[in-house]
């Protein structure tokens, strides 16, 4: 019987070293400890035996019996282990790898441009004005000294929103450039202050609209900074030093500023500001077109009929305004030659800003 009971240990144990996997060992466990397994028809047997012979039978098969749920119990537990390690395996990462760079967005030329306005003019104590972009004829040209039939009208060729026949003579409009916004604010301040109101020290940034031929000069769609400050005994010297100012800090501390008479309706005297060409320091090049000179902004003593349309007397208040294209002045600051790049959304172009 001892001899039997090693060969069933022995075939049992030989077939189980065999085992790579968990479902031969689960047929391996029906064949050599199920119900009618070799070792269990011992122990079915063992009533038929003497009453000697039976402890000892039944303690030797009990012992066989142990040791093949042993093997068996390490096995299944060695067999689960190879599986976790085969997954962990497959998980594994090389630390070691350099990380992949996320792609982070970047802000327009034309906002960073912007941005630096805002703080040069905010360091000097403007505050933001923000205006509405449709407009009444009234407010984009009547109330700014633009009568109708004005020439200086040509200039600003409109795209219109409700035609003159819907409105008469005051038809709706996208505005052609943020000096409406002038009106607007001085309007809003006499209101609020009817008597002796304090003085006004704004830029009106924004978009601006005009119908024309899109070249690589002119876009139909473009930003525009305006400024205005009206108080009592604001002179032109205080404009020339305004802006003279914003230069240096726009364009460097040893940037030139020269001004040209020009002429604007709704200013009076009107001016035309360049400031040195920054890239080739006057000598002449192809962004100054060989002039030495860049052309920043209009600017002018805000005119009397335009302080009256804002409620202001212009007897006792003077002021001026200017207006720049912050996109003009992204393309002089980084060389860009075509206007059509702000708006043609191409990464290459965007990511190099
Ligand atoms: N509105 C003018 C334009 O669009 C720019 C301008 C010139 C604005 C002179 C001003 C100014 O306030 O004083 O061409």
């Amino acid at each position: 019987m001892q001899e039997k009971l090693d060969s069933i240990k022995k075939e049992a144990l030989d077939a189980l070293e065999a085992i790579t996997e968990i479902s031969v060992l689960e047929a391996w466990q029906v064949k050599y400890l199920g119900r009618s397994s070799a070792i269990m028809e011992i122990f079915k047997s063992l009533g038929t035996l003497s009453k000697e012979e039976k402890p000892a039978v039944g303690k030797a098969a009990n012992i066989v019996k142990v040791a093949l749920e042993t093997a068996s119990g390490e096995k299944e537990s060695q067999l689960k282990q190879e599986r976790i390690n085969q997954s962990l395996a497959g998980e594994k990462i090389d630390v070691t790898l350099p990380g992949r760079r996320t792609a982070s967005g970047g802000l327009h030329p034309t906002t960073q441009t912007l941005r630096e306005i805002y703080r040069v003019f905010g360091d000097m104590g403007f505050q933001i004005y923000r205006s509405q972009e449709v407009e009444t004829d009234q407010y984009n040209f009547q109330h700014l000294n633009f009568p109708p039939y004005h020439p200086a009208r040509d200039m600003q060729d409109t795209f219109f929103v409700k035609s003159a026949e819907d409105r008469g003579d005051d038809p709706l409009m996208l505005r052609t450039h943020t000096s409406p916004g002038q009106i607007h604010a001085m309007l809003e301040h006499t209101s609020k202050y009817p008597d002796d109101p304090p003085p006004i020290r704004i830029i009106l940034p924004g978009m601006c609209y005009r119908y024309e031929q899109i070249t690589a000069r002119s876009e139909i769609q473009f930003n525009q900074v305006e400024g205005l400050a009206v108080g009592k005994g604001i002179a032109f010297g205080d404009l020339k030093g305004t802006l003279s100012n914003f230069a240096r800090r726009m364009f460097g501390q040893d940037a030139k500023t020269r001004f040209r008479a020009s002429h604007f309706p709704f200013t009076e005297p009107s001016a035309e500001m360049d400031v040195g060409c920054f890239l080739c320091k006057g000598e002449g090049c192809s962004v100054c077109k060989g002039a030495g000179w860049l052309e920043i902004l209009g600017c002018g003593m805000v005119h009397p009929t335009v302080l009256k349309n804002g409620g202001f007397d212009p007897e006792v208040y003077s002021g001026f305004a200017f207006g720049m294209g912050p996109e003009r002045i992204t393309m002089m600051r980084h060389h860009i030659e075509d206007i059509r790049n702000f708006w043609a959304n191409d990464l290459r172009f965007l990511e190099q800003f």
